[in-house]
């Protein structure tokens, strides 16, 4: 029999993961799937850990709405989290397909970046049916204008900037903040932008060492006591030479802070300038604590449609946010290529916080 507004003539057996970097708001979307799925009369199971939790058959756990009653303002993920590449061989990639047969899911909800649904995707052509939820602080999943966790991001970026700013206007000083952003500079030109930041650097604008000491030294010169400089950890100072990242994640992305871009930044700019200079890299904290509420919301109504998606048969797809409404594209475009920042953006950097001439 059907229940409320259901599609699915039959009680679905949904799994529910978070893979990937945790960012705020996953926990509203986790719990936005039970609410929504339990209400149509379907049944959720968490599973631990992102793809981790399948490879390892760990038995995923019954959530209820009263489960997860009180996560919504939490950080992190109470299914925990991990960038575990299920496609790695072909032993990894018949175990975790038994695995959801096993446990008889009927249908997932992925939430995560570009990794977690390039695995989705995978899935769907593999004949599971699996619907996406777009999650990350970096921005940049292509098709949706936001993604969970992105906007808490932001803002610690931004209070961050205010904090800065006293103390870098009591000693008269430069302070460099390196912000987080695998290819793209959407945490750094927000979070820049919000704080008003003197200087935004970011991959998708170039910019060389010596546009970086000119413009310290014309801030200076106009009377700036103390000068923020926003740089995307992925970003690229052309005649400055970044430390070498050794280290890789399972998806074979380098680790970004081991470029230490701040450090050797406002190293260079004291060093040329003879202004003093600190940095300070914001790191996890742009991923930690609770979620503000626009990502909230955002993933309040991601999780919400995703689970009709899921109910009405759909697979290979996810919401994305379209003009400020909820719209639905395909996993396999939103994960086609990293979105880099609009041209809009891009000119709101250059003319707030761009290089002086
Ligand atoms: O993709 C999200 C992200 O936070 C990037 O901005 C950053 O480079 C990376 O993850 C850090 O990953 P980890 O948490 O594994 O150090």
């Amino acid at each position: 029999m059907p229940v409320g507004d259901r599609a699915s003539p039959v009680t679905l057996r949904i799994g529910v993961l978070t893979g990937g970097g945790d960012a705020p708001g996953l926990n509203a979307a986790i719990r936005a799937v039970v609410i929504r799925a339990t209400a149509l009369g379907h049944e959720v199971f968490g599973i631990a850990d992102g793809w981790a939790g399948l490879l390892a058959e760990a038995e995923p756990r019954p959530l209820a709405p009263r489960d997860v009653a009180r996560i919504l303002g939490e950080g992190g993920t109470i299914l925990g989290t991990s960038r575990t590449d299920p496609r790695k061989d072909e032993a990894s990639r018949r175990a975790v397909i038994e695995c959801i047969r096993r446990f008889r899911l009927d249908a997932l909800v992925a939430i995560g970046g570009n990794d977690t649904l390039g695995v989705a995707q995978w899935l769907h052509e593999q004949g599971i049916r699996v619907v996406g939820v777009p999650k990350t602080v970096d921005n940049d999943l292509s098709e949706t204008e936001f993604c969970i966790g992105f906007d808490t991001a932001v803002t610690v970026v931004a209070d961050a900037l205010d904090r800065l700013r006293t103390t870098a206007s009591a000693h008269h000083r430069v302070v460099v903040v390196e912000a987080m952003g695998r290819d793209t500079g959407w945490v750094a030109a927000f979070g820049g932008l919000a704080g008003g930041a003197d200087l935004i650097l970011v991959p998708e604008v170039p910019v060389t060492s010596e546009d970086v000491v000119r413009t310290m030294k014309r801030r200076r010169a106009i009377g700036d006591p103390d000068i923020l400089v926003v740089v995307s950890e992925a970003a690229e100072i052309q005649g400055l030479e970044a430390q070498t990242a050794v280290d890789r994640d399972a998806f074979g992305h380098v680790r970004l802070d081991q470029r230490a871009i701040g450090a050797v930044l406002a190293r260079h700019i004291e060093q040329r300038t003879g202004i003093e200079a600190r940095q300070v890299v914001l790191g996890h904290l742009q991923r930690g604590g609770s979620p503000t509420a626009v990502d909230r919301l955002r993933a309040t109504r991601f999780g919400n449609a995703a689970t009709d998606l899921v109910d009405a048969g759909r697979s290979g797809v996810l919401p994305v946010h379209r003009s400020g409404r909820v719209d639905v594209a395909t996993i396999q475009d939103a994960v086609r290529e990293t979105r880099g920042l609009s041209d809009d953006i891009i000119e709101l950097v250059r003319r707030f916080a761009g290089p002086l001439d």
